[in-house]
């Protein structure tokens, strides 16, 4: 019997047998972290656990208390942003079969990741936990992460779908954005994740599109989802996204979470039994809930055959982490090669920054990690030089104590409270003596010293959950810093430590070196010292435009952000570079920008074009390492549309691909495109149009630099 029917006559089979109360009990929360099984079928319950960057630590069932034992340390994989720096597909399959193994490893069935929204401006609070300003890379690194994921019998949850590109009122904020910019930017992501990458779940937004929540939005769960995307998997919501029993009942939607423990009392719990028993509610909309959730737990062999083991804390997975973040480091600034160090030249090297000593695996919000261990940047140094370079280390800036230490969990209030500052808003006279007190000694010391590296840049409190920035200014007094030491040892190599981007103002100008580092897991730091001393080289490439200035970004400048009750998405399919490229915006640096320790060279592009019943197009392209040490370069190609019948942006992202290439190592690069590559959304026939014209296929090094283009023609108008 072919599997499909085999998995639905199960599902039918074990529906009969269910009474009401049983079916109600499995499609709300019983936990705050999983629903009921229904032991005399032998269905267990779902446990589920977030999160993006490695299965978070144990909680009771019934309340934000962590177990505290110690059996849930885990692996701490880099951040999403991070991930996405590396454009490496298979290391993006690589960090989700680490996941995947340590969710099951853990025996949890459905881990609540990946965050796949769109990076619609640099403020927002959860960009770390997401991929890219651009629907294309977002996807591309999306379907690989699912399905490492998935290979251990355990779900994805992608998340938060959709239009959640923001913290600022996040449970309330009510989003207004056309419609072909919902489809070209904010959902092409989930698309590939739900089509291509087979995502077995989905987690819907806490935030409201066009007036309706998104955890009851009949538009988004029902017709996008189930009917437009053909989708038969399990639609979560978020923790306490669900407002109405009627209209969730109705939506698609699959399973009620909350953070607050009254379980029975949750919108498809009692209330929803009471509307079924009253007749307001027909019991079948619940059996395809139930349908969807048994159809789950059979994919992830919970009812019948043998499922994968996991693993976790394997040395593997450690690797694993390394690998990433040593491919997500992206270096910004490197004049006169002053970068990489050679150690046997320094006898005293001064560390100064509270970044190069902290821990953020801890924070984040519900992105939060238990690390079996995290290598900071300070002792990632000392493990390299091994005990021959001395190594000072001083704060240099000085991050005042939380304002006030509260023992609940944030996420029991994460309902009422709108946010959970942990910045002070206020700074007080003992802070600024402190700060003057550090600035002094780390100047002093940085006179002394054969070498300077200077760590900065955010921390949790900054990109976190429940919160977004006011702007996008270095906190701490960083930047009076990082100019005094500069004045005393213009030398001083600068590496920034944040999950988005910040203003680099001043300083960037007066600095030789800038490495560019993301919360990149347990290894972060050791894969930081590897490439300051140039045992590996910096290869990551910047998956979101870094601006001059909050105010440059298109959400802040003809859209809203963050808004009021209502955000108005006015620039429209203009994100990111979307935007600056075609208004010829001055940006710190832009999308798709990193440097290396060697240089490549890019030549003879050639495109044969194919249009029979498809379109199939084949661009080759040689690229050479012309420096002196092995590297890794990234190739984009950006398609530019020349006559189009809509608005379309300067040029759009439509492949890349990383090379590894030896010192005058020359390969040659093939890309193959289709359709998709030229599409846009067209309102009138609500498809992705690939109009018949002009189009210029661009190669670059980045989205500002590129190397070779050629005109080609579309002789025909294609639908998908
Ligand atoms: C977050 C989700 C998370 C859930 C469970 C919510 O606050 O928005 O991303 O998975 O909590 O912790």
């Amino acid at each position: 019997m072919d599997k499909m029917k085999q998995t639905e006559e199960i599902i039918e089979e074990l529906l009969e047998q269910l009474t009401l109360d049983e079916k109600i009990g499995m499609i709300h929360g019983n936990g705050l972290f999983q629903t009921k099984g229904v032991e005399r079928l032998h269905i267990p319950p779902l446990k589920m656990s977030d999160g993006p960057m490695g299965v978070r630590n144990e909680f009771e069932k019934d309340n934000w208390n962590s177990v505290g034992n110690t059996d849930d340390f885990v692996t701490y994989l880099p951040c999403n942003s991070a991930l996405a720096a590396t454009w490496n597909r298979k290391l993006a399959y690589r960090f989700g079969k680490v996941l995947g193994e340590e969710t099951r490893g853990r025996g949890k069935d459905v881990i609540l990741a990946p965050g796949i929204n769109i990076i619609r401006s640099p403020a927002c609070g959860r960009n770390f936990e997401y991929l890219s300003e651009d629907p294309y890379l977002t996807g591309q690194m999306a379907v690989p992460i699912i399905k490492g994921i998935q290979k251990s019998d355990v779900s994805a949850c992608v998340k938060h779908f959709a239009v959640n590109n923001q913290e600022t009122n996040r449970l309330c904020v009510d989003v207004e954005v056309e419609e072909r910019t919902l489809h070209e930017i904010y959902l092409a992501a989930f698309k590939e994740a739900i089509m291509e990458g087979k995502s077995h779940a989905i987690m819907g937004a806490y935030n409201l599109l066009k007036g309706e929540h998104c955890c009851e939005s009949e538009f988004l769960l029902h017709h996008i989802l189930r009917q437009e995307w053909n989708y038969d998997g399990c639609i979560i919501s978020d923790w306490g996204a669900v407002h109405d029993t009627k209209k969730a009942a109705k939506s698609g939607l699959d399973v009620e979470m909350s953070v607050t423990n009254n379980f029975d009392e949750y919108y498809m719990a009692e209330p929803l039994k009471k509307e079924i028993l009253e007749g307001n509610i027909d019991e079948s909309l619940i059996n395809e809930k139930v349908r969807n959730i048994l159809r789950l737990m059979e994919r992830l062999h919970m009812l019948s055959g043998k499922r994968a083991r996991g693993y976790y804390n394997i040395p593997k997975h450690q690797e694993e982490a390394l690998a990433i973040a040593r491919e997500s480091i992206v270096l910004l600034k490197n004049e006169n090669n002053r970068l990489p160090l050679c150690e046997d030249k320094i006898k005293k090297l001064l560390v100064i920054g509270e970044n190069a000593n902290k821990i953020h695996s801890n924070g984040g919000g519900s992105a939060e990690i238990k690390a079996l261990y995290e290598i900071s940047p300070l002792m990632g140094l000392k493990k390299r030089l091994g005990g021959n370079t001395e190594v000072i280390y001083v704060n240099g800036y000085y991050v005042e104590p939380k304002m006030e230490e509260n023992d609940a969990n944030w996420q029991e209030t994460s309902l009422e409270d709108a946010l959970l500052s942990n910045r002070n808003k206020e700074i007080s006279l003992e802070t600024k003596v402190i700060r003057d007190l550090y600035l002094k000694e780390a100047v002093e010391q940085a006179k002394r010293v054969d070498e300077v590296i200077l760590f900065g840049g955010l921390n949790h409190d900054y990109d976190s959950e429940g919160i977004d920035r006011d702007d996008m200014k270095l906190p701490y007094d960083q930047d009076r810093l990082i100019q005094e030491v500069l004045k005393v040892n213009p030398n001083t190599v600068i590496v920034m430590v944040a999950g988005s981007p910040v203003e680099m103002g001043e300083w960037i100008k007066n600095s030789k070196a800038v490495m560019w580092s993301w919360y990149a897991g347990m290894e972060g730091g050791t894969a930081l010292a590897e490439a300051l001393f140039g045992d590996i080289n910096p290869s990551g490439k910047l998956p979101v435009t870094f601006p001059n200035q909050l105010n440059d970004c298109p959400a802040h400048l003809i859209g809203e952000y963050p808004g009021g009750k209502k955000v108005s998405y006015r620039e429209g399919i203009q994100v990111g570079y979307r935007y600056y490229d075609t208004h010829q915006m001055d940006t710190q640096f832009c999308f798709g920008y990193g440097l290396s320790y060697t240089e490549f060279a890019y030549k003879n592009l050639s495109i044969i074009a194919n249009e029979n019943e498809d379109v199939s197009i084949t661009v080759s392209v040689e690229t050479t390492n012309i420096g002196c040490v092995e590297g890794s370069e990234i190739l984009q190609l950006y398609i530019a549309s020349k006559n189009a019948s809509v608005e379309r942006p300067l040029k759009e992202l439509k492949e890349f691909q990383k090379v590894l290439l030896k010192p005058n190592e020359t390969k040659e690069v093939i890309f193959t495109l289709d359709r998709k590559a030229f599409g846009f959304y067209d309102v009138n026939t609500k498809q992705f149009k690939a109009e018949s014209g002009r189009y210029e296929i661009c190669i670059g090094s980045s989205s500002k630099d590129i190397r070779l283009q050629k005109i080609i023609e579309l002789n025909n108008t294609y639908y998908y």
